[in-house]
C-alpha cells in the first residue's frame, strides 16, 4: 500500500468530517477517530517494522507530518466551532435597546420631609443639634416628666394611645427633649430640635390626623430669657412665610412651660391686614412655646436657680397646610401621587 495514498485519503475523509461538526464534543470524538491509539494513522506507524533501516526515517517523518497536518486542520476547526458558539451566545444574550422604556419618573423627598429638612437646616445653622427619640415611649417619658402626673386634667389635651399601662405611642416629641436634659445630667447647656412622628386618638378628618410629625425645640443655659425665644421664632417665621412676617405673643397654657404662649404670625395673604385666611384678624396661629417650667427642670437634673429654657412645638402638617394652601390633612398620607408630584424639589 502507498503510504502517500492512504495519508491523502485519511485527509481528505477528516476535512469532509471536519465540515460537518457542529460542536466541541463531536470534535473531539473526531480528533479521536483520526488522531488516537486506534486511529488509522496510529496503525500506519505498525507497518514500520516491514521497512529497512534505509526506508524507516523517511516513512516516520511523513507520519509525523500528517499528525501535524491534521491537528491543524482540527486545531483550525476548534476556532471556528468557538467563534460560532461565542456568536450564537451574544446574540442570545443580546439586550434590544432600541425598545420602547416603560415611562417611569424618579420620585422625590415627601413636602413633609422637605418642610423638616428645611427647618433642620436652619435650627443647625443656629447651632442647635438633631435629636431622635423612640415613639413608643414610657408614661414616665411622655407625662410624668413634663409635669403632668396621671390624673393631671391637661393629659385630656393630647388623647393617647396606650400599649400597656405605662407605655404608649408618644403623643409629642417633648420625650425626647427629656431623654437630652437626662443625659446631659443636669450640666450642658441644651440647644435641640426633635422631629419626628406622634401619634394621638383622634379621628381623622380635614384637620386631625392620628399620627402627624413635630418638630419640638428646647434650648436651657444660665441666660436664656422669653426675648431668645422671641427672636428665635422670628427667625422661624419670616424663613417659612416671609421676610415681612411680624409674630406675636398669646398667653396660652402648658404644663411643662410657665409661662406659656401661643405664638402667631401676621398673614402673609394680606400682610396683617385681614383677610379670609386669617379669618379678618391679621394674623395665623402656627406654634405653641413657653419657658420650661421649673418643675420639668428640676425633675430631668437641672437646677431652676441656675438654669432656665425654653421650648416649642410645631406641627409640621399645620405649617404645611399654611404655607401651600393646603385644605385637607389627609392628603400628607393617602400618597396620590397628583398631590405628592406638586411638590417635586
Ligand atoms: N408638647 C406640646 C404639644 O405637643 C407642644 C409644646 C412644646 C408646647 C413646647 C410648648 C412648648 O402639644
Amino acid at each position: 500500500m502507498n503510504v502517500d495514498n492512504k495519508i491523502e485519503s485519511l485527509k481528505a475523509s477528516l476535512e469532509e468530517a471536519l465540515a460537518t461538526v457542529e460542536n466541541q464534543n463531536e470534535l473531539q470524538q473526531l480528533k479521536a477517530t483520526y488522531l488516537g491509539k486506534k486511529s488509522e494513522l496510529t496503525q500506519l506507524m505498525r507497518h514500520m517494522k516491514d521497512l529497512s533501516n534505509e526506508e524507516k526515517p523517511a516513512f516516520g517523518q511523513k507520519i509525523n507530518e500528517a499528525k501535524q497536518a491534521f491537528e491543524a486542520l482540527i486545531d483550525a476547526q476548534k476556532v471556528i466551532i468557538q467563534k460560532r458558539e461565542m456568536d450564537a451566545l451574544l446574540k442570545k444574550e443580546t439586550i434590544d435597546v432600541t425598545l420602547d422604556a416603560p415611562d417611569f419618573s424618579p420620585g422625590s423627598a415627601h413636602l413633609l420631609n422637605q418642610i423638616i429638612e428645611d427647618i433642620e437646616d436652619l435650627f443647625i445653622g443656629m447651632g442647635y443639634q438633631i435629636k431622635e427619640g423612640p415613639e413608643i415611649e414610657t408614661d414616665l417619658m411622655n407625662f410624668e416628666k413634663l409635669n403632668l402626673p396621671k390624673d393631671h386634667p391637661a393629659r385630656d389635651m393630647q388623647d393617647s394611645l396606650y400599649i400597656t399601662e405605662d407605655t404608649l405611642l408618644r403623643t409629642h416629641t417633648s420625650p425626647v427633649q427629656v431623654r437630652t436634659m437626662l443625659e446631659y445630667g443636669g450640666k450642658k447647656p441644651v440647644k435641640i430640635i426633635c422631629p419626628g412622628k406622634v401619634y394621638r386618638r383622634d379621628d381623622d378628618d380635614a384637620t386631625h390626623s392620628h399620627q402627624f410629625m413635630q418638630i419640638e425645640g428646647l434650648v436651657v443655659d444660665k441666660e436664656t430669657t422669653m426675648s431668645d425665644l422671641k427672636g428665635t421664632l422670628l427667625v422661624v417665621a419670616k424663613h417659612l412665610f416671609g421676610p415681612d412676617r411680624k409674630i406675636r405673643f398669646r398667653p396660652d397654657y402648658f404644663p411643662f412651660t410657665e409661662p406659656s404662649v401661643e405664638v402667631d404670625v401676621t398673614c402673609a395673604n394680606c400682610d396683617g391686614v385681614g383677610c379670609s385666611i386669617c379669618k379678618q384678624t391679621g394674623y395665623i396661629e402656627i406654634l405653641g412655646a413657653g419657658m420650661v417650667n421649673d418643675k420639668v427642670l428640676k425633675m430631668s437634673g437641672y437646677d431652676p436657680n441656675i438654669y432656665q429654657g425654653f421650648a416649642f412645638g410645631i406641627g409640621v402638617e399645620r405649617l404645611a397646610m399654611l404655607k401651600y394652601g393646603i385644605e385637607d390633612i389627609r392628603h400628607f398620607y393617602t400618597n396620590d401621587l397628583r398631590f405628592n408630584k406638586q411638590f417635586k424639589r
